[in-house]
């Protein structure tokens, strides 16, 4: 029996961390329903794999190399993404990570780390998007942080939070 799924034609998605687990399986879907979508990861040759799998299946992928909790990166990342689209109607913060310690432990390079990752990359990377989002007719954004104990969605932002930063568990 045929399924009427709905497609995202011709629209345009950027997603951090594309290139393993949950980054990747998002791209993929959003490739297989019609958009392109480009990945960003810090092993190059692994976003070339996921890149050229993608096109020899005749998707619209691309992706290069950055570490997105690096300042400089996201720079870079955004620069490039404005040279090869003039706007962006999917953006899915998906880089992040964890130190699983007892809040109380963490170093102070341990919570940068985690902040600089998690919260200030994804909070930039937004910022940096907002002039390529404007300028599509429906734009959506995605963000993943921490554990999947809660999720929100607030209009045309969907946030994934198990409330680690409230609650440091
Ligand atoms: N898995 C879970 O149970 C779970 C639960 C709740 C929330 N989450 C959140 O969901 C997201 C994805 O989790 P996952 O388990 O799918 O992660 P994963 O399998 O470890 O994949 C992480 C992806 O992000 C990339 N990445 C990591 N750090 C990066 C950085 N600094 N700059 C650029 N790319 C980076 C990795 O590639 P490189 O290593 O090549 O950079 C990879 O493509 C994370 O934000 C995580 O906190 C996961």
């Amino acid at each position: 029996m045929a399924v009427n799924r709905w497609r995202l034609d011709g629209l345009r998605a950027l997603v951090t961390g594309g290139t393993k687990g949950i980054g990747h399986a998002i791209a993929e879907e959003i490739l297989h329903l019609g958009a392109e979508v480009y990945i960003v990861a810090r092993n190059l040759d692994a976003v070339e794999q996921c890149v050229a799998a993608w096109q020899q299946q005749g998707l619209g992928a691309f992706g290069s190399a950055a570490d997105l909790s690096l300042s400089g990166d996201r720079h870079g990342l955004m620069d490039t993404l404005k040279s090869h689209w003039s706007r962006l109607d999917i953006l899915v913060n998906n880089v992040g990570m964890n130190i699983r310690k007892k809040a109380v432990e963490y170093s102070t390079d341990e919570y940068d780390t985690i902040m600089g990752t998690n919260l200030r990359s994804t909070f930039e990377i937004c910022q940096k998007a907002y002039p390529l989002l404007k300028k599509s007719k429906a734009a959506s954004v995605a963000a993943f942080l921490c554990m999947p104990a809660a999720s929100y969605v607030t209009g045309d932002c969907i946030a994934v939070d198990g409330g680690f930063m409230i609650n440091g568990f």
